[in-house]
């Protein structure tokens, strides 16, 4: 009864996630008991296979630093100068587990109104009152909103509201310690501050609840130097082996050459390149969608390899060059050939809910690289704001033209020609929490579909579908319809 993954994408067509359906095996064990462990490259294995994409509406040093903590990965984006790429890369790496460790802070003289408008913005509702405003001035207060719910006059300044009765703790005690003392002073925040009474680091009530409430966000991901794990994003210019090389220096632990289509001279020497010169960095080749371009970049050494070509929710590649590939296809045909010869895949682009990322998984992916799935984060780079009575926060394709004048374009031009043509779009997605929150929601989603699936790990899965024990159909668009909510005036997509 079914097919196998090897007799459905033989046909002659592309076939995406949501055009397949996996079929259930036996279950004689918990979802809990499903271990997620996997390769994110050849010499890095993650505890939880999530990875963030090097986008700037996406992963910079808070986006890096929450995907690490639950036990995944992220890649810093390149659409910035190399230093202040490295420097994303070095704040990433020294925060702390638990921590905020760039709180804002506001001065004495900020207005209760600029206090509403962090609120609007972050949806901070405690803020840090320094000397100067500054993160590393003194600390004088707190405003809280129980300070500031009932003031009408908004243009108050907070030095006038603030609450100066401080409890802090010392800069570096353990995550341990600083939660005894923030639950012991029943406060909001406890601020970590230096010798000189300076702001370091912040525990925050919420974060510290969240924790605690929510299902074991996993082993964080942390190298050898002790902290976190964090990737980054570089094109493959002669001018990016500088690049390059300021991430090293910051401590980067993986690299993307990043290019819409990986398949070229260019990529092979870059990856030829840092395998040469830093033999300790692990380097991600991409993207691909076929085995004929896998396997180049395997040759020139590539570590892992980026799966996707105009999958992903913002791209228009497959519109303006016709060339890509049904994802599911792609990462089923690109798997086969790498894993064959111990090269991990990341499926990038095109997941939109949990059961994609099961199919991805079963279909020969070792980990999920997304972009539109975290951008409504609180972690996601920019400010949320309100339309039509929705939070929301901008979303962009890096090969759209607002991303490509900010200097993205070396992934879609690499020659020196100076037209710029879109192959992606800016847009909007809706909020959707902290990634400390909804990473662990959605693998223990992934922990069902495998528990479903009678599938133990990633390793299990990869040996069922090499020796067909996977079965599979492909869905009509009718049963796909099915397969969704239908028949209903109305509902909430609630997910957790
Ligand atoms: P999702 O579906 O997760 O996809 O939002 C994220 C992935 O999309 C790729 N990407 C682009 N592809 N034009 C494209 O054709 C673009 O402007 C663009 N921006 C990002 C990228 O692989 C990313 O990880």
């Amino acid at each position: 009864d079914g097919w196998t993954a090897a007799e459905i994408f033989s046909r002659e067509f592309s076939y995406t996630y949501d055009d397949i359906i996996m079929h259930p095996g036996y279950i004689d064990f918990p979802a809990d008991a499903v271990d997620l462990n996997s390769r994110l490259t050849k010499n890095i294995i993650l505890r939880t296979p999530c990875v963030s994409s090097p986008m700037d509406t996406v992963t910079e040093a808070p986006m890096a630093a929450a995907m690490a903590a639950v036990g995944g990965i992220g890649f810093i984006h390149y659409n910035n100068t190399p230093q202040e790429q490295a420097n994303l890369v070095k704040k990433a790496k020294s925060q702390r587990v638990g921590f905020v460790s760039d709180p804002v802070c506001l001065s004495p003289s900020a207005t209760v109104s600029d206090v509403d408008g962090l609120k609007n913005r972050k949806g901070f509702s405690s803020v840090l009152i320094t000397e100067d405003g500054t993160i590393g001035s003194k600390l004088v207060g707190i405003v809280t909103s129980r300070d500031i719910d009932f003031l009408s006059d908004r243009m108050t300044e907070v030095r006038e509201v603030m609450s100066v009765d401080l409890i802090t703790a010392p800069a570096g005690i353990s995550l341990e310690e600083a939660s005894g003392i923030l639950i012991k002073s029943k406060k909001s925040l406890l601020p970590l501050v230096g010798e000189s009474g300076e702001v370091v680091e912040l525990l925050c009530r919420t974060d510290l609840k969240r924790r605690l409430a929510y299902p074991k966000s996993g082993v964080p991901s942390v190298g050898k130097d002790g902290r976190f794990l964090v990737g980054a994003a570089v094109g493959t210019r002669e001018s990016d082996k500088q690049r390059l090389g300021l991430l090293v220096e910051a401590g980067v632990n993986v690299v993307i050459f990043d290019s819409a289509q990986g398949n070229s001279s260019y990529q092979k020497e870059m990856i030829s390149y840092a395998k040469k010169i830093y033999p300790d960095i692990d380097v991600i080749g991409g993207n691909v969608a076929s085995s004929h371009q896998a396997i180049n970049l395997i040759e020139a050494g590539a570590d892992a390899l980026r799966v996707g070509m105009g999958s992903g929710s913002i791209c228009t590649t497959q519109e303006v060059c016709a060339v890509g590939r049904g994802q599911a296809t792609a990462v089923f045909q690109v798997s086969r050939l790498a894993n064959s010869l111990a090269v991990p895949v990341i499926a990038d682009g095109g997941i939109s809910n949990s059961g994609h990322i099961v199919k991805a998984l079963t279909l020969g992916a070792s980990t999920v690289m997304m972009g539109s799935f975290l951008a409504g984060t609180d972690e996601a780079p920019g400010d949320f704001f309100y339309q039509d009575g929705r939070r929301l926060k901008n979303y962009r394709g890096m090969g759209s033209l607002e991303a490509q004048a900010k200097g993205s374009d070396t992934r879609y031009l690499g020659d020196k020609s100076q037209m710029r043509i879109a192959q992606g779009v800016s847009g909007t997605v809706a909020d959707k929490g902290s990634v400390l929150r909804l990473i662990p929601f959605t693998m223990h989603a992934v922990k069902q579909g495998f528990q479903d699936l009678g599938l133990r790990s990633v390793a299990a899965a990869r040996s069922a579908l090499s020796s067909g024990n996977i079965t599979m159909e492909v869905r009509t668009g009718a049963a796909q319809k099915e397969g969704g909510v239908h028949g209903l005036v109305s509902y909430e997509k609630r997910h957790f």
